[in-house]
């Protein structure tokens, strides 16, 4: 079966062409980051009008790699929530029109939920290639295995999930405040480091243990150079990210006010004075001898502690075989090796997708698609957006 995906929830504008919900024909995604690095962040009206533009473009790119035409097609699949409401709009609405116009069948897509499927995704094939000949659909060797651990990390969702089977979604705890990508995205800001976040701290990080161990001192001075503040919340399974941003902002606004530089708390709301003031904060910290990189080392040493250890206590909690990483935050190279670490000597297995699925893509909402037409479900051409959805929980 042949799924087209459209993604639109947030800045990026992506289509694709999934085989059987895991075989990749195509994945087209544009991005905005180089605009929205001008902000500091994603500007939503900005967002919506760039996808208008893009989003037909994107959509012939995909069928033109994917070298099929629309009578190849049998379903189409867009994301309605949650997100940003403009931006899921644009897909959505493009996604029922194509649907009405070939006749086909149409889905709305939860963007979390494509998230987690992300991980059945695997390599391209060809149109005529006959890889996913396999009659059980709903297992094939290689797919996740139920039940498993699921940890979200997206840009706007920290959430550990206990998935029992196909569609069931039980919550075991979530962020009480800011989301791990939303943190990553904030203290890069506060850093001066480019947008989105995840990525410019990941690698600052990386350039400041290269440089210890170059200078024959262990990686592991990086990650604690500066003591964070972790958030352990013992006995639940929640998350708490702000303490640990304020504490960065403070670090860098210390330094600032010590060589009585700029030294305005309120700038957090405004993105122009937040990046003046990190700016000038930033050169403070540079001078006093401060390191932006140990920083951000430190700053996601913090995170990566926090998310490992509490999915590996969920994880032997409720004796799962596997636990598996969705979402943006899901890329951090830190994060899997330190997480792969804490489940080895319990003999549990660690899946997280490929890089250029964990972040915003339209591969995981048409391979979320298939499962769903598989269980005979679909959508009318009346279904809205729902830019606060959340995944489908069902009681503990
Ligand atoms: O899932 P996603 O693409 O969009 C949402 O649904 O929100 O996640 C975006 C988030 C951003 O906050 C970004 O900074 C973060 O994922 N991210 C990372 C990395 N790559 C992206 N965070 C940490 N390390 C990364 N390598
Ligand atoms: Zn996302």
């Amino acid at each position: 079966m042949l799924i087209l995906g459209i993604e639109s929830s947030c800045d990026e504008t992506g289509a694709a062409i999934i085989k059987d919900g895991r075989y990749l024909l195509s994945n087209v995604v544009a991005s905005q980051a180089e605009i929205h690095d001008r902000y500091g962040g994603v500007v939503p009206e900005v967002a919506s009008r760039q996808q208008l533009t893009t989003i037909i473009p994107v959509l012939e790119m995909a069928l033109e790699q994917a070298g099929c035409g629309w009578e190849n097609i049998d379903a189409i699949a867009a994301t309605y929530g949650p997100g940003l409401a403009g931006s899921l709009l644009v897909g959505l609405t493009v996604g029922k029109a194509l649907a009405m116009a070939h006749n086909l069948p149409f889905l709305g897509v939860n963007h979390l939920e494509a998230h987690i499927y992300a991980n059945w995704l695997r390599g391209k094939i060809g149109l005529d290639s006959n890889e996913s000949e396999d009659s059980d659909w709903e297992y094939q060797e290689g797919d996740p295995i139920f039940p498993l651990m699921c940890l979200v990390i997206s840009g706007a969702h920290s959430e550990l999930v206990l998935v029992r089977g196909h569609g069931q979604y039980e919550l075991l705890g979530r962020t009480r405040d800011d989301a791990a990508g939303e943190a990553f995205d904030k203290v890069a800001r506060i850093l001066g480091l480019s947008y989105p976040g995840g990525p410019a701290i990941q690698k600052a990080a990386q350039h400041a243990q290269e440089e210890l161990e170059q200078q024959g001192k262990s990686a592991l001075q990086a990650l604690n150079t500066f003591r964070l503040p972790r958030s352990w919340l013992r006995g639940t399974y929640d998350f708490s990210f702000s303490g640990l941003k304020t504490a960065v902002l403070h670090l860098a606004e210390g330094v600032a006010g010590e060589q009585n530089i700029h030294n305005t708390r309120s700038s957090e709301n405004s993105g122009k004075q937040v990046s003046q003031y990190t700016r000038m904060g930033l050169q403070a910290a540079q001078r006093g001898g401060a390191n932006v990189e140990l920083l951000a080392a430190s700053f996601q040493e913090a995170v990566v502690d926090v998310l490992a250890v509490k999915t590996r206590l969920a994880a032997q909690e409720y004796h799962v075989k596997q636990v598996v990483l969705a979402g943006g935050v899901a890329a951090n190279v830190s994060l899997r090796a330190r997480l792969e670490g804490e489940l080895r000597p319990l003999d549990i297995s660690l899946k997280y997708p490929a890089i250029e699925f964990c972040t915003d893509n339209a591969a995981m909402i048409a391979s979320a698609a298939f499962f769903h037409l598989l269980r005979g479900e679909q959508h009318g051409l009346d279904l809205d957006v729902e830019p606060g959805l959340s995944l489908p929980f069902s009681k503990k």
